[in-house]
């Protein structure tokens, strides 16, 4: 007997936008060929020499301080897998380019990394082995004062992510997504420089991944902007300009200096304290640079970022912390801004 295929009805239309793109039509060449090399690149924190870290010959504050400065990390590499998990959703609903989401899966993949980093880098350092950046005790001056930052850190990290779930809702992906270029440009800049700056070939091959992630990281950032910004309005040009003076604020407190404001609400003393356990962590060398070093590297990185905005008629913010003159954006300006890194 011959079995023949039945006639089926048409299903009911489905409804759209939903987060199923059933396809995966080619697009622009960059981004596959950045999801491709994020494969050949990809690393396992877990497979670093983290025993140089645990058998050093550090002196007791010279070990907070690189696990206060770990843990500071952390409070930014802790928010990145959610906050790259809800664009990742937020692609798909908008049924974004197939190279584009691909690459976001392996950005939130990279900064699961960096958070793992940070719970080694803490974990090994901070008095007691704790399970997280706050789970210990402080005894000394030294170790109550570290302790004392990072939970002001974390609160205002708790701040951020409320802010960047509300903003999804009042802007278009790629508009929130414009101070992204600026923190990874950042961060590949600075990161490098902590590694060739490093004493532990530990940390030298640590922030040379993380670096090798962020540059991959920026290369993105930048196929987007170059994408979106020929179609923005003025408003949201003006929008990008603030962005990018809340970006610099934002990652200044880990990769520069911190800048206490509205922005960071952060008590008196938390600026000298985290100077002097940052210089403890350098002087154990984890490769951070001098003050007048990372400002230099800020600027050459704020150049490049500035380059790209002119291109687009967009405005750049005048960033005096590192000499960079542009438009003034008051403080009152930067509310509800959330920049994304
Ligand atoms: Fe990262
Ligand atoms: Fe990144």
């Amino acid at each position: 007997m011959i079995r023949r295929p039945v006639a089926a009805p048409p299903p009911p239309e489905t409804a759209q936008p939903n987060v199923f793109p059933l396809d995966w039509p080619e697009g622009d060449p960059i981004t596959h060929q950045l999801f491709k090399l994020a494969k050949r690149e990809a690393w396992d924190a877990e497979e670093l020499p983290w025993d140089e870290l645990r058998t050093a010959n550090l002196s007791k504050e010279e070990r907070l301080g690189i696990g206060y400065w770990f843990s500071m990390l952390g409070i930014f590499d802790a928010a990145a897998p959610p906050v790259f998990a809800h664009a990742l959703i937020e692609m798909y609903k908008a049924h974004e380019e197939d190279g584009v989401r691909k690459c976001f899966s392996t950005i939130l993949r990279d900064e699961l990394n960096h958070e793992e980093v940070c719970r080694w880098g803490t974990q090994l350092t901070l008095p007691g082995a704790p399970v997280g950046p706050l789970r210990w005790t402080p005894v000394t001056a030294l170790e109550k004062a570290a302790h004392s930052n990072i939970a002001w850190g974390y609160y205002n990290g708790g701040r951020y992510w409320n802010g960047y779930v509300d903003a999804h809702k009042k802007y278009p992906l790629e508009v929130l997504f414009t101070s992204f270029l600026m923190g990874e440009i950042a961060a590949t800049t600075l990161f490098s420089e902590m590694g060739r700056a490093a004493k532990l070939p530990l940390f030298q091959q640590l922030f040379k991944n993380v670096s090798k992630d962020e540059s991959r990281h920026a290369r993105m950032a930048l196929y987007l902007c170059q994408r979106s910004f020929p179609g923005m309005s003025r408003e949201q040009k003006a929008f990008v300009t603030k962005q990018l003076r809340a970006g610099f604020i934002f990652l200044s407190l880990i990769l520069f200096k911190p800048f206490p404001g509205k922005f960071w609400e952060l008590p008196a003393g938390f600026s000298e304290n985290h100077a002097l356990l940052q210089d403890a962590a350098a002087a154990g060398g984890l490769g951070i640079l001098p003050e007048g070093a990372r400002e230099a590297a800020w600027r050459a990185a704020m150049l490049r970022v500035k380059g790209t905005m002119e291109k687009f008629d967009i405005e750049f913010p005048a960033m005096p912390e590192v000499g960079l003159v542009g438009r003034e954006i008051a403080v009152e300006d930067l509310d509800g801004m959330i920049p994304v890194f």
